[in-house]
């Protein structure tokens, strides 16, 4: 099962709160990490999230998104939001500028299963944007790296310019995280792998019985994780995936982001392949 952080009694989900931009840094072309702090110092220094978990960014004028935190867990007050323009809202932040204000409701959703892993394998797969939700998980992973077996980051993207957090790289691996990089297109400079993602599956040697596997990322390249894990006897109980689809409330409400039985806001986005097995061959409605 995944986890859910408990909200403060005190703390009134529907209520967007004031933060301002403390700074913007251009990652890869088309995102940018937004460094947020809230207005009130007391919800500031309350403020805790767990791996996996999302806000609702709420640009005034354009409305809300859910963006997940990308930043670590256990340094609460530097947070940080990994966001692609992808449209209305993505967009309007990507005009922002360090001191303007925007919107913050959350954390909302289940979390990345950290405790319940512990003393496992346990292989990150992910595409493009969707490394930025895995990213707190690798930083509580190395923050305890005895507590845990093998750790591999299997990491794809379009093309070497959109690799994010390649600055960061050489201090996981230096911490004991595996990694294989592979891209759609190389370029002149490009000396790794090209190809889809899944197949850096084959590259592992795994211990099935002990490996779990966290995917984010494109629901197809998901969908082919999923099934080389399966293939190689990796139990649906042992693979967690997160799970996109457009939401309004957050609060399992409004039925926005219902699948199947689920609402992903409010039970997700953190699922087993178990739980979301029947489901992942649904479009959006
Ligand atoms: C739990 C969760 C976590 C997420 N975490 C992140 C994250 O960390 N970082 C991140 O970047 N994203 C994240 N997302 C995705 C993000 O919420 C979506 O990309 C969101 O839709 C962006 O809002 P928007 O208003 O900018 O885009 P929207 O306006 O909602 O557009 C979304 C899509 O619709 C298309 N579209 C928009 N307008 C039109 C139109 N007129 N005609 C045709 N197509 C159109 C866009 O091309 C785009 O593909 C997350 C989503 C969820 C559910
Ligand atoms: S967004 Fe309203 S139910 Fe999930």
């Amino acid at each position: 099962m995944t986890q859910h952080a408990a909200s403060s009694a005190t703390d009134n989900p529907w209520i967007a709160h004031p933060a301002t931009i403390c700074s913007i840094r251009p990652e890869t072309p088309g995102v940018a990490t937004y460094e947020l702090a809230f207005n009130d110092p007391d919800r500031q220094s309350r403020y805790r999230f767990l791996p996996g978990q999302f806000n609702m960014l709420y640009l005034p004028g354009f409305g809300e998104s859910a963006i997940s935190i990308s930043s670590d867990p256990e340094e609460p007050s530097r947070l940080l939001h990994t966001v692609r323009v992808a449209g209305n809202v993505t967009g309007a932040l990507a005009r922002t500028h360090p001191g303007e204000t925007i919107g913050v409701r959350g954390p909302f959703g289940s979390a990345w299963p950290v405790a319940e892993i512990r003393n496992s394998d346990v292989v990150i797969a992910c595409g493009g944007i969707g490394l930025a939700p895995l990213r707190p998980v690798i930083y509580h992973l190395l923050r305890r790296r005895h507590e845990y077996g093998r750790m591999t980051l299997l990491y794809g993207a379009r093309s070497p310019q959109d690799l994010l957090f390649a600055d960061e790289w050489n201090h996981w691996r230096s911490e004991g995280l595996e990694m294989e990089v592979t891209v759609d297109r190389g370029d002149a400079d490009w000396k790794g792998q090209i190809g889809v993602l899944p197949a850096l599956f084959s590259r592992l040697d795994l211990a099935p019985e002990r490996t779990t596997v966290l995917t984010c990322g494109p629901e197809i390249m998901m969908r082919f994780v999923i099934s080389e894990a399966l293939l190689r006897n990796i139990s649906a109980r042992r693979i967690y995936l997160s799970m996109e689809r457009n939401m309004n409330c957050a609060m399992g409400f409004c039925g926005r982001c219902q699948l199947g039985p689920a609402f992903v806001c409010k039970d997700g986005p953190v699922f087993t392949c178990e739980q979301m097995q029947p489901y992942l061959h649904l479009e959006e409605f």
